[in-house]
């Protein structure tokens, strides 16, 4: 990749892979240094190779939250003010709550909310001081409306959506900008990734988006302060009916629910 003005620091989480890896692609093009965050160093160096001078690797496990304390100090202490924070790094689960263990609950937690809050408030607090910065969560539709099997993951990520809205609220007065993007099914080594503790396979069915496609979202979100971007306009208009008629939405749910069990039982 041809070498680009540096314009500021971006941190990037889960940069090596899917939905990071196509957002450090285009800050980088954009002329950001981005600081690609993973844990597994191969695909994180394989990652950063055609971003020369454009990108640092750093090599953090999010699950550990004494890695996580203190990083953003850290960082923009290495390398200047970080004025772009995109917790992009999540991992799945799929089961039912009661084949999911109290661990994997913790261990999704851990990663899907722990530690974005933690980098949230680190960076909340540096970017308030220079009355500047934006961070962006990503969640997912999920996070809205969790369906059957998704108690750990949709938990997690309606945590994180919670937090976010606050966060937007209380960044505000200080000219720091909050978004979240939340995708339907994305074509990425996610659902390959994921435990799962179900009898059925953990693939996504309809309609799916390239990482490219979201990564092109996540940064109309950076360039216009949208602050909530459901990726997938039917998705948004059924989440719309969702909030306007939870019950009956709630209803449809089960019945679509009780239609597939009894699929699977025919099959
Ligand atoms: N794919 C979808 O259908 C979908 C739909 C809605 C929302 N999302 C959300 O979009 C985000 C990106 O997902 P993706 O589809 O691009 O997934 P992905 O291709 O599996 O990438 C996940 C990234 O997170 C990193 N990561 C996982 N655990 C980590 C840990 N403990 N410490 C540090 N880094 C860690 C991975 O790093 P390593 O390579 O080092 O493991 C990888 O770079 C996630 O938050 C996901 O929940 C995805």
């Amino acid at each position: 990749m041809e070498r680009s003005k540096i314009v500021a620091n971006a941190l990037v989480t889960g940069a090596s892979s899917g939905i990071g890896l196509s957002t450090a692609r285009r800050l980088a093009h954009r002329g950001h240094h981005v600081l690609m965050l993973s844990y597994d160093e191969p695909e994180l160096q394989q990652a950063c190779q055609d971003l020369v001078g454009q990108a640092t690797p750093v090599l953090c496990d999010l699950s550990q939250s004494d890695q996580v304390d203190g990083l953003f100090a850290r960082l923009e202490g290495l390398y200047g003010p970080i004025e772009i924070l995109i917790n992009n790094a999540g991992i799945g689960h799929h089961g039912e709550v009661t084949e999911t263990s109290m661990d994997t609950f913790r261990r999704v937690m851990e990663v899907n909310y722990f530690a974005p809050l933690n980098l949230c408030q680190q960076a909340l607090t540096a970017m308030k001081e220079r009355r500047r910065g934006h961070i962006l969560n990503l969640t997912s539709a999920s996070a809205r409306r969790p369906l059957a099997r998704m108690g750990a993951y949709g938990s997690s990520k309606a945590a994180l959506h919670g937090l976010t809205q606050t966060l937007r609220l209380e960044a505000h007065p200080y000219q720091v900008r909050v978004s979240e993007v939340l995708p339907i099914s994305v074509t990425t080594p996610f659902f390959e990734r994921a435990s799962n503790t179900s009898q059925r396979l953990y693939r996504p069915t309809g309609f799916r988006h390239s990482p490219d496609q979201v990564a092109d979202m996540v940064m109309r979100c950076l360039d216009r302060n949208i602050g909530e971007y459901v990726t997938h306009t039917p998705t948004a208009l059924g989440l719309a009916l969702d909030a306007l008629l939870p019950n009956f939405v709630s209803r449809l749910l089960v019945w679509s629910e009780r239609l597939t069990a009894r699929r699977n039982r025919r099959d």
